[in-house]
This record gives structure tokens, C-alpha cells and sequence, in this order.
């Protein structure tokens, strides 16, 4: 599982990424897998409402959004957003994040793709400010939720903090600590402790196991954890995939394909499927479970759906038997 957090404050160091930081090693020592994004270190351009987007589900800029906080926003089950408060609302930097967010909207409500993470995908904020005024957090509150809806994640709440001016303000307060942990805990609700974790191997990594993490994920109950791996991964296969899902209506374009052994680094499954037989004489890992779909990728558009089929079937009973 993956936690991702927003830091949204440009000031290195302060307090919002103190209490990011609290929050993401609560979730580490859980088991989840954390990543941070500094937001304002990242390059990215604003969002122009030029619509291509909603025509087509793309950007037209192939910048750090694209690449790197995209596919963030798609992997992870918790993002966390952390801010201090300009002016009444979030850093401009974290605001233009949100923004840009209109390509995930776009492909939820213009092109009606499904997101297999999204009953599963929990957004939470974390704040603070240096006065005491009553709606402080109010307008990042409202845009959190409007953005947390665009990128199917169910918000469920906000720590905020008042009357933290310096930088260390928050580092200094005795129950800073208790406080970010219990929401933390709050925000992880039922994704933890996992039940079951599961991991689909191919060969490629690129189409049948994020096929199979697809289906699974998004029939499956938040405390089975899911990954996907390929033993020779081959990510050019990846976007021949997502476009047949695609009219399936699913969203996987922005799922990466993973290696294997860089799953087995941050994950430990419990139950191994090798779909393909690939995983016969590895070292590393022994399946639980072997398949025998073709370990070639489909050639034409009939074998694809074909495959799709095969897969879905065997997902489904899968599932069922657990
Ligand atoms: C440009 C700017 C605008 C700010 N606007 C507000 C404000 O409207 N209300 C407030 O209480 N604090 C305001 N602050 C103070 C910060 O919200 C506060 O110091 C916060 O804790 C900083 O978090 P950080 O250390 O993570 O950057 C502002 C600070 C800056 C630099």
C-alpha cells in the first residue's frame, strides 16, 4: 500500500513538513510504503483551461506533473496534503497542483473511466497558520475535497493547527506528535492491518498482472493489499494495454509497470500468482498459485480481448475462493 504525501509549503524544513513527516512514519511503521512529493520543488506548469483534456483525458504539458505526480496520485490509497495557509487558502504552489488535477477529473467525469483504486483511496490534510481567526482553513478544506473527489480519493478529514508562526513552532509543541499520529491512524481506517496481500507476476509486467491488480483491486475489500510485477518488465507494452481497458472503462494509463524485484522490496506478499509461469526456478520467490496464460503478449485486437477475458475470469474466482 502507498501513502503519499503533498508538502505544500515552499518553506524547507517548517511546519507543515514536520508534521508530513510525523504522519507519513505513523503509516511506515503499518507497513505502508510512503513517498513524499515537494510540491513547490517540483516544475510543472498552470493549468490554461485550454479543454484538452476533456476531449481526449491528456495534457498537453509532458512536465513533473505528468510524470511524477500523476502516477503518484493513481498508486496511492492514502495522499495526505499538507499547507500552510496564504492568505486564506493553500500555498499557490499546492493550489496549482489541484489544478491540474482537471486532467483526473476529466477522465472521471468526461470520459467515464473507472478508477479501480477509488472505493479504496482515502485523502486526508494537514495545516497550520499563525493566527487564530475562525475560518482559517476553510477555502484549502473546500478545495481539498473538490480535488479529493476528482481523483476518487474519500476525504476523511483535516488536522489543522493555529498560532504557529516560526518554523519550528509545531516541532516545539508537546502534543504536535500525538496529535498528527492519531490522525494518521484515523486516516488509515480500514486499509489496515492488511488481511491478505497478493501479488500478480508476469512476465512483461505491462498487461496481464495490471490486469489482474485492476480487477482485483476494485472487487476486493480495502484490507486485501494488491501488486502487480513483471520478471522481465517491458513497459512499451504498457499503453497497447491501457488503451484496451480503456474501452473497457477502466483507468490504468497511469499505473506503472513495476519490477519484480523492486514489489518484493517494499511489499511481502502472502499469496504469489504467477500467471504466466515466469516465475519457474526464481530465486527470489516461489508461487502459491500458477497459471498458464500465454507468456507472449496478444498479437491483434481479438487475442487481446480474448486474454482480457481469460484473465478476468480467473481473478474472479479467485477472489471468490479467498
Ligand atoms: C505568503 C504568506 C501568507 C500567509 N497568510 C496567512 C494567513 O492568511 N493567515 C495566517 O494565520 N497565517 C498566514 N501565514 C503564516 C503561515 O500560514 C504560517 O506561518 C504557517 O505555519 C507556515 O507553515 P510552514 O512552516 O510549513 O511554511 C502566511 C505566511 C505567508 C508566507
Amino acid at each position: 500500500m502507498l501513502a503519499v504525501g503533498l508538502q505544500g509549503s515552499p518553506r524547507k524544513g517548517g511546519n507543515n513538513s514536520h508534521t508530513l513527516g510525523l504522519f507519513l512514519k505513523r503509516l511506515e511503521s503499518k507497513g505502508f510504503q510512503t513517498v513524499t512529493l515537494p510540491i513547490p520543488q517540483l516544475k510543472f506548469a498552470f493549468c490554461i483551461g485550454c479543454g484538452s483534456c476533456e476531449k481526449n483525458g491528456w495534457c498537453i504539458f509532458d512536465d513533473d506533473y505528468a510524470l511524477k505526480i500523476a502516477p503518484m496520485l493513481r498508486r496511492a490509497e492514502i495522499i495526505v496534503m499538507a499547507s500552510p495557509v496564504y492568505f486564506y487558502g493553500p500555498s499557490g504552489q499546492l493550489k496549482a497542483a489541484m489544478d491540474r488535477g482537471q486532467m483526473l477529473w476529466s477522465r472521471k467525469y468526461r470520459l467515464k473511466l473507472n478508477d479501480p483504486s477509488k472505493k479504496r483511496r482515502r485523502g486526508y490534510i494537514l495545516s497550520s497558520a499563525a493566527t487564530y481567526g475562525d475560518d482559517l482553513f476553510t477555502a484549502f478544506v473546500l478545495n481539498a475535497r473538490y480535488f479529493f473527489d476528482a481523483i476518487d480519493a474519500s476525504y476523511v478529514g483535516a488536522l489543522t493547527f493555529r498560532g504557529a508562526e516560526s518554523k519550528n513552532a509545531l516541532a516545539h509543541r508537546k502534543d504536535t506528535e500525538s496529535r498528527v499520529y492519531a490522525a494518521a491512524d484515523l486516516a488509515v481506517g480500514p486499509l489496515a492491518p492488511p488481511k491478505r496481500r497478493l501479488l500478480f507476476v508476469c512476465r512483461d509486467g505491462a498487461i496481464k498482472s495490471r490486469i489482474a491488480w485492476a480487477m482485483a483491486t476494485s472487487s476486493s475489500p480495502p484490507s486485501t493489499w494488491i501488486r502487480h510485477a513483471g520478471t522481465e518488465p517491458e513497459a512499451h507494452l504498457k499503453t497497447r494495454c491501457d488503451t484496451w481497458m480503456e474501452r473497457k472503462k477502466t483507468d490504468i494509463r497511469y499505473i506503472p509497470v513495476c519490477e519484480l524485484h523492486e514489489s518484493l522490496d517494499t511489499f511481502s506478499p502472502n499469496l504469489v500468482v504467477d500467471m504466466d509461469g515466469s516465475l519457474q526456478n526464481n530465486p527470489k520467490i516461489t508461487a502459491d498459485i500458477t497459471w498458464d496464460l500465454p507468456l507472449a503478449p496478444p498479437n491483434n485486437e481479438d487475442e487481446a480481448q480474448s486474454l482480457i477475458r481469460q484473465v478476468e475470469y480467473r481473478v474472479k474466482k479467485l477472489m471468490a475462493s479467498l
